[in-house]
């Protein structure tokens, strides 16, 4: 049976000002997967995650989101779109003057005409999903850069987006910290069949998290295909990117 692609990339080019930073880049996304965007830096991850959420606009090429070409959506179509979409961005950037509660519901609030009562059941249940019921009436201030990240991760969950996008959301966290998000990654994958995007660098989650892998080499896919088989990639970067994980993680088995 074909998967469903959720995210479908053709011929994408982007330059800013002289320099080209994507060059005919194409991958799809599946439904259902956590797909990993990777590769160095300035390698044009973060261009490339703009151009999916439509942040950029598409100068060469095709970009379809949950079967949508973005070039060519009128305004309230892509206001539908990205209703669809939860968007989890590396500052968390959680407003600090509310409750972790208050920013929870805040999507809720703006773009659902659901009751107070309601809302607060949902939020509390998402909390729930990313461990932190207990941080319900806590100020962002209070919390630590974990706990921020999972609010933050509640947030961008709180409409049951089928798809979600995360640029380098284990940033900054600790190892321990770090595993306990991605195994909410992965929850939310296979408990509530979501499909997500998220670009990263950080060598250890890629291992737990992704069915797939975009590795991008200097704004050129460098790999497109199922973790196991970058494992395997005989492309000179990849072989590079993977030989560190896999010294890494044998540090990790050894303590
Ligand atoms: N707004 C911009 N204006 C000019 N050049 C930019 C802009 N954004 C990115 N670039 C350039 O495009 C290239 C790719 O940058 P991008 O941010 O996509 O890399 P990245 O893979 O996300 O890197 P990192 O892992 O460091 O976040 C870099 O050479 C960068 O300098
Ligand atoms: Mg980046």
């Amino acid at each position: 049976m074909q998967k469903e692609k959720v995210v479908e990339v053709k011929g994408l080019y982007a330059a800013f000002g002289q320099s080209v930073v994507l060059r005919d880049v194409s991958f799809s996304a599946y439904k259902g997967e956590v797909t990993v965007i990777l590769g160095g830096s300035g390698s044009g991850k973060t261009t490339l995650f703009n151009h999916l959420l439509s942040l950029y606009p598409v100068s060469m090429g095709l970009v379809k989101v949950l079967g949508r070409n973005v070039s060519t959506l009128r305004e309230v179509e892509q206001v539908e779109l990205y209703h669809q979409m939860g968007v989890f961005y590396q500052s968390g950037a959680l407003l600090n003057s509310l409750t972790v509660a208050e920013n929870v519901a805040l999507p809720l609030a703006q773009h659902s005409e659901l009751p107070p009562g309601l809302i607060d059941e949902i939020v509390y249940m998402k909390l729930g999903l990313v461990n932190l019921s207990h941080a319900f009436h806590l100020y962002p201030s209070e919390l630590s850069g974990g706990m921020l990240k999972r609010a933050a991760l509640a947030r961008a969950i709180v409409m049951d987006p089928p798809l979600l996008f995360c640029d380098e959301p284990g940033a900054g966290l600790d190892p321990v910290s770090l595993e306990s998000l991605d195994n909410l990654i992965v929850n939310l994958k296979e408990r509530l069949g979501m499909s997500i995007i998220i670009v990263t660098h950080e060598v250890s989650s890629i291992l737990r998290i992704a069915n797939r892998v975009v590795f991008l080499d200097n704004g050129v896919v460098a790999f497109e295909g199922p973790l196991k088989e970058a494992l395997h990639s005989d492309h000179p970067a990849v072989e590079e990117f993977f030989s560190v994980m896999k010294s890494d993680n044998m540090r990790e088995l050894l303590g």
